[in-house]
């Protein structure tokens, strides 16, 4: 596989690439080795290096990702050409994660618009969404949903799409966040079934309860967020840390959660790396652990039962 170097003695080779018009899929290849070379780091909606070189190149080329090997053959304008290289370059020194270069991220089908205002959506949560929480919610009944922390919008849009007879508030505490999911609203034209509010955890809600409670909040502990990789840096640290456990949030959120609910209605969260310490802390909990195909996991449920305060205290350790 070739490796791209940044050094002047390059300048031949990319002159060479850019005569001989590149194709795509070789500009893949090229791409995915000079990622692996540099080591940097894959979460951010891919977990390889050539998944991500295709996510780079097609989007320079403006080709549909539903094309996938077909578009292998497509020759490069030296402009698109010089492109990649210019993205790949930055991606490198930077390690800025890929979608904050291109604006854009993927999500259970969706293209969402994405800033450093808000977290890369990534949340394994996604192929939940797709499966309408079955077999936990009567999907049918599904009237409305709750999406706490949304940062981009991305798991409140992808509920309004699974459940097209439900509505959805989406909330966040950031208002710099509720921007860009107010924008990816507007882009997938939804605005009549999703609202986006202003929300310390359940505050702007009071007195509203939901079939369904999905959270992707912050969780991540202040030992693990000092070994996360550089690329996490461009992150908001406030989508991230949640005190000293990575359990903050989660103790907000069942402090809350049972007044929120409707009687047969789920409250679906990811808890990520933290799941030993929420297990240690809640050991009585009848925590459901959804088995999720796609990779990733920490993603639990709770029947809203569950969930009453007096039950609570007991379950915790
Ligand atoms: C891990 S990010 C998840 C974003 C999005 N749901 C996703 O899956 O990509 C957590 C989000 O929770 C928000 N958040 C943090 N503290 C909050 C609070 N007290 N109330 C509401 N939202 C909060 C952050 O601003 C951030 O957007």
């Amino acid at each position: 596989m070739r490796r791209l170097s940044h050094t002047a003695a390059k300048t031949g080779a990319s002159a060479r690439r850019t005569a001989s018009r590149e194709t795509v899929g070789a500009a893949i290849s090229r791409v995915a080795g000079a990622l692996k070379s540099a080591r940097v780091y894959f979460g951010h909606g891919t977990d390889n290096a050539r998944d991500e070189a295709a996510e780079l190149v097609f989007f320079v080329a403006g080709l549909g990702h539903e094309l996938g090997s077909d578009a292998y053959s497509v020759s490069l304008t030296p402009r698109r050409i010089a492109r990649i290289d210019e993205l790949l370059a930055r991606r490198i020194a930077e390690r800025r994660p890929l979608a904050y270069l291109t604006h854009r991220a993927f999500f259970a089908g969706l293209q969402l618009y994405v800033d450093e205002r808000v977290l890369v959506p990534r949340s394994p949560i996604a192929e939940l969404i797709l499966q309408r929480f079955e077999p936990w919610a009567r999907a049918r009944r599904v009237r409305r949903i709750l999406d706490l922390g949304t940062g981009s919008g991305a798991i409140a849009l992808a509920c309004a799409m699974a459940f097209p007879q439900g509505k959805v508030d989406a909330v966040d505490v950031s208002a710099p966040a509720l921007q860009v999911a107010r924008r990816n609203v507007r882009r997938l034209g939804l605005e009549k079934r999703v609202s986006v509010l202003r929300s310390d955890y359940f505050d702007a809600v009071k007195g509203r309860r939901y079939d369904i409670i999905v959270s992707n909040p912050p969780y991540v502990g202040l030992a693990e967020m000092r070994k996360l990789p550089r690329e996490y840096r461009y992150e908001p640290s406030l989508g991230l840390v949640s005190g000293a456990d990575g359990l903050d949030s989660v103790r907000a959120i069942f402090a809350a959660a049972r007044r929120h609910l409707s009687r047969e209605g789920i409250l679906v969260v990811e808890v990520g790396n933290s799941e030993n310490a929420l297990l240690r802390a809640y050991p009585r909990m009848p925590f459901i652990w959804p088995e999720i195909a796609m990779g990733g996991g920490g993603v639990f449920l709770l029947h809203a039962r569950d969930l009453d305060l007096s039950r609570l205290h007991d379950m915790a350790g």
